[in-house]
């Protein structure tokens, strides 16, 4: 039997409204706030994203250099960057595939509501953003409480309504103070139903003594502009 090496560790990137907790209206955002879209970007880029079909839908494309991986029930077409997965186990699999060949430790599950759900037990980081509205019209809602027992807050910066923002908000990374850890054997990839690749089998096994070495990943918050 192989030794079993450490996946990497699963991080949510939500935005939601304070004290409402609406992250949707009508399968879009409620908010511009463009300076949480740039850290957003600078937190997911080269990673595995992991988002329900509406949200999908909501984009409207797969987000550029990084995985997309689409959770839903239905069909999809898979593409550059884009994989099309029936449940979480599925979800993983790739993700983690991506995460060793790419050397992140880290892989992000960008919602929405309904997906946030479903990685609730497995989450070990959050980059929190709280938008300061009111936003009577919200249809989805992300609901979740971090118990400062069981949460400790990294880092927390406020941003002012300005130019690029409509909303005040504020961003926090929080992380799991007990982590939950995921193993796999290297030989579930070898011997997986799910249909890869030699050469990507190839590239796993390749690749896992290295990224087992891999520090955590540091992420900083953007300056705020000014109001
Ligand atoms: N503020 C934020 O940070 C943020 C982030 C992301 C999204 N959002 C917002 O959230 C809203 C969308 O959230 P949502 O909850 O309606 O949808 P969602 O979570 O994006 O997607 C739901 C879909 O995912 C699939 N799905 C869910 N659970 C599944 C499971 N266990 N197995 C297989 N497939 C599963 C189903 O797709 P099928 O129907 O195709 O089977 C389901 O309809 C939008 O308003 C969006 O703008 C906000």
């Amino acid at each position: 039997m192989s030794k079993p090496v450490k996946m990497p560790s699963i991080a949510y990137v939500v935005a939601r409204s304070h004290p409402q907790h609406v992250i949707g209206c009508e399968n879009k955002l409620p908010w511009r706030l463009r300076t949480d879209l740039r850290f957003f970007r600078s937190v997911t880029e080269g990673h595995a994203v992991v988002m329900g079909r509406r949200t999908f839908d909501s984009i409207g494309h797969p987000l550029r250099n990084r995985m997309n991986i689409v959770v839903s029930r239905q069909d999809g077409n898979d593409g550059n960057e884009l994989k099309w997965v029936k449940n979480r186990e599925a979800a993983l699999f790739f993700a983690d595939i991506y995460s060793i060949i790419n050397e992140r430790n880290q892989l992000m599950i960008i919602g929405g509501a309904e997906i946030y759900k479903v990685f609730a037990d497995l989450v070990n980081k959050v980059f929190l953003t709280q938008v300061f509205g009111h936003f009577d019209d919200g249809d989805a809602f992300f609901d979740e409480k971090f118990d400062g027992r069981k949460w400790k807050t990294l880092e927390e910066r406020d941003y002012p309504r300005s130019q690029d923002d409509d909303f005040p908000f504020r961003i926090s990374i929080l992380e799991r103070r007990l982590k939950s850890v995921r193993q796999r054997e290297l030989t579930d990839f070898l011997v997986s139903d799910f249909r890869i690749s030699d050469w990507l089998k190839q590239q796993v096994v390749e690749k896992v003594p290295s990224f087992e070495r891999l520090p955590e990943e540091q992420f900083e918050l953007p300056i705020p502009q000014r109001a």
